[in-house]
């Protein structure tokens, strides 16, 4: 069931025009509207995308399908698309939400960090196993995360390559978002450009050093299994997939399943084309 807007606070930056919203649950999501500018698929891909990122055991928010009723629309009327100087209200009904890891108001979090603070942070040997991600699900954004301070055990419970005293410190961590632009946005295919997915700064591979970095993703990609896309599937609103949709869904998680042994050499074509990417891997 989804959670119902209680309280918006703002929009936030960026090209799908966001909001910021709290929840019936307590928690703040930004959220995205299905009559968004980059479209409802948008929706699904952010939803399907979190699921597999949940699966790779790579950190990213919780998400939610937010309810936002006609009541609450009229009560606060900068939420909604701005064209121009003209505001189209957000359409009653479910969109995304992605959770924010606090209360905005009690914590910080930021896009971006000065490289000394960037080279701080506490899983920087994600932002590998996200280009594995990327590259499988042909994201056609640049890599984007929030960072925050918290333990690393909070973000990622699952986590298994830290030592657990290491995980129960508290440090800057990088979560992963804005997954609207997998499976190339709306079109839902793969161009596969090797400029794709990359994080605006190199500094976040400094300490790839060759495959061994990228092992374990590739190798969850390659088992990667059918049921966590039949469980999406089930879980996404009707409101964002009618029938038609629905079988193209279906066709995107068989190419996805088809390109599951593809991600080395879609890592390889990034190292070939962009090497200083990756200035310690020889
Ligand atoms: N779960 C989250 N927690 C905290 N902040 C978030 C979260 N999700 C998104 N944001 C913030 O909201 C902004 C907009 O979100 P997002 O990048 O998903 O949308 P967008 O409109 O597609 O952005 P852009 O066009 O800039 O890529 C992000 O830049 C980030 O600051
Ligand atoms: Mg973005």
């Amino acid at each position: 069931m989804p959670v119902i807007a209680t309280r918006w606070l703002r929009p936030m930056r960026g090209g799908s025009q966001t909001h910021l919203i709290q929840a019936s649950d307590g928690h703040h999501y930004v959220v995205k509207l299905t009559n968004n500018p980059q479209g409802l698929r948008t929706l699904i891909n952010e939803w399907v995308a979190q699921r597999i990122l949940t699966h790779l055991r790579i950190p990213c928010p919780e998400v939610e399908v937010v309810s936002i009723e006609g009541e609450f629309i009229e009560a606060n009327p900068k939420l909604g698309i701005l064209r121009g100087q003209s505001l189209t209200p957000a359409v009653a009904g479910w969109h995304f939400g992605s959770r924010f890891p606090g209360d905005p108001g009690m914590i910080a979090v930021y896009d971006v960090l000065p490289d000394i603070q960037l080279l701080t942070c506490r899983n920087l040997h994600h932002f590998a196993a996200v280009l594995a991600f990327d590259k499988w699900t042909g994201n056609a954004d640049s890599r984007q995360c929030v960072f925050y301070r918290a333990k690393l055990a909070e973000v990622l419970p699952n986590e298994d390559l830290y030592p657990a005293p290491e995980a129960m410190m508290r440090g800057l961590v990088a979560s992963m978002i804005d997954h609207g632009y997998c499976f190339n946005g709306i079109y839902w295919d793969f161009p596969d450009a090797p400029g794709y997915g990359l994080f605006y700064r190199a500094e976040v591979h400094r300490k790839v050093r060759g495959w061994t970095d990228f092992e374990p993703w590739i190798e969850r990609i390659r088992s990667f299994p059918e049921s966590v896309f039949d469980k999406a599937l089930h879980e996404i609103p009707r409101a964002w997939l009618d029938a038609a949709e629905r079988d193209e869904l279906v066709a995107l998680f068989e190419k996805l399943l088809r390109r599951r042994s593809k991600v080395p050499d879609l890592i390889e074509a990034v190292k070939d084309r962009y090497p200083e990417r990756f200035p310690n891997w020889r």
